[in-house]
């Protein structure tokens, strides 16, 4: 192979062979091709694009690039996978309703990204939970538990951690092909059968708008099918941030107010839209997840497979348990009126000034400060009221954070709050 004629190929716009990309990948994964190399060709890839056919075998290259775990003997496996947002606390509702229902959900999940949230962080607020499985940890506590969370291992897909680095420092991150053989490859590799995605779409998301969500959306589930798995994705609204809560300890808060029934409305909708489509992958009756939230035994679920993993499972009978910082700050209406627009984006990077996310990877995070959201899109209120609480530690960052809720927040004479779930893609 040489690489300067893989480059030049997609250059003019011709499509790869599936040996060729296999060549390409492993060679840049054995550090035989350099990086500048790659990242001509990722920038050839983001103007001249790639046919589906090309996007699926680029995807499974780059899943076989590692590690690839075999859940066959575990039966109905699931995993579930947010493109990110702000405020996303539903693999924490998701997850214990798949498990209670017979599915068995075993899955690696990321860190914060930028101004979005990540599961593993948030879990790390429980005291003594940890992400850190052995593979053979992981596999008994599926068998066992039937619900398991890892952080992402290196060795899986490392195609992916490699091009990602790259791709964010060469511009070229935001292309179709190139995000859906990301997250798809890792999907692969972490071995699940079913795979219910939830592809977010708006300010606080990497899809701006529908169009671009649903093309993405496409695209994963012909991969998936390619690759013989069952995907669905599901197109929700990330506008304005899911639930109230946005931080950590607060949003593992609110998931378990959400599975005791107590939780927004959105962020249980959402849950549910998402639960069906993964029972309806499995053959399973879709009124299973309502049956098995309202009867607490999803809750249960939630509370064996948080002491499975070293945490302390009384968190869920007595949320107080998760530490969120009593420094609070309050956040007043300006104005009266109603509230027409709630930033997503803004809401996310002030969690992350307040030390809620990281600026650099290295970053410690704090899992107790966050925000909590009293308005939402469709609310009114009266000058002088509160919109948001910020919880602080010290009033790092708070100044800011302020700055950006104030600006997040837009008023006018009326508003509805926006559809939720925009479209389901099978
Ligand atoms: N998430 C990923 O894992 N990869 C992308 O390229 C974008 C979002």
């Amino acid at each position: 192979m040489h690489p300067v004629e893989i480059i030049e190929k997609k250059r003019d716009g011709n499509e790869h062979s599936a040996a060729e990309l296999r060549e390409w990948i492993n060679a840049y994964v054995a550090d035989e091709v350099p990086d500048y190399q790659m990242a001509a060709w990722l920038m050839a890839v983001y103007f001249q694009g790639m046919t589906p056919r090309e996007t699926a075998e680029l995807t499974l290259a780059m899943a076989h690039s590692g590690e690839v775990l075999d859940l066959s003997g575990l039966g109905k496996t699931v995993d579930k996978h947010s493109s990110g947002g702000v405020g996303d606390k539903t693999t924490l509702v998701v997850a214990p309703i798949l498990a209670a229902a017979g599915l068995v959900v075993a899955k690696m999940s990321g860190r914060g990204l930028a101004h979005t949230g990540g599961t593993i962080d948030k879990l790390e607020s429980i005291p003594g939970w940890r992400a850190e499985l052995s593979d053979e940890e992981f596999m008994r506590q599926a068998r066992e538990v039937g619900l398991v969370v890892a952080g992402q291992s290196k060795n899986l897909a490392p195609a992916d951690g490699k091009m990602y680095a790259l791709r964010d420092v060469t511009g070229t991150v935001p292309s179709i092909p190139l995000i859906a053989s990301s997250i798809m490859s890792k999907k692969l590799a972490a071995g699940a059968r079913i795979i219910t995605l939830d592809v977010k779409v708006g300010k606080g998301a990497f899809m701006k708008d529908l169009e671009h969500a649903r093309e993405l959306a496409r695209l994963m589930v012909s991969i998936g099918r390619h690759a013989g798995r069952d995907v669905r994705a599901v197109l929700s609204q990330m506008d304005q941030p899911l639930g109230r809560a946005v931080g950590n300890a607060i949003e593992v808060r609110e998931a378990i107010a959400t599975l005791r029934g107590e939780g927004p409305t959105d962020l249980s909708e959402l849950s549910l839209a998402l639960a069906e489509e993964a029972l309806a992958a499995a053959g399973l009756d879709t009124a299973r997840a309502r049956e098995v939230w309202e009867s607490g035994a999803a809750l249960a679920k939630l509370r064996a497979f948080i002491e499975a993993q070293g945490g302390d499972g009384r968190v869920v009978e007595d949320p107080e348990l998760l530490e969120l910082s009593a420094e609070t700050s309050e956040l007043r209406a300006p104005e009266s009126g109603v509230v027409t627009e709630l930033d997503a984006y803004r809401v996310g990077i002030a969690t992350l000034r307040l030390g809620g996310g990281r600026e650099r990877k290295e970053d410690a995070i704090d899992h107790g400060v966050g925000v909590y959201l009293l308005k939402k899109i469709g609310d009114s209120v009266r000058q002088g009221e509160v919109l948001a609480r910020v919880h602080h530690r010290g009033g790092r960052g708070l100044e800011e954070a302020r700055r950006l809720l104030a600006e997040a927040y837009r008023f006018g004479g009326e508003a509805a709050a926006p559809p939720l779930i925009l479209d389901v893609v099978a």
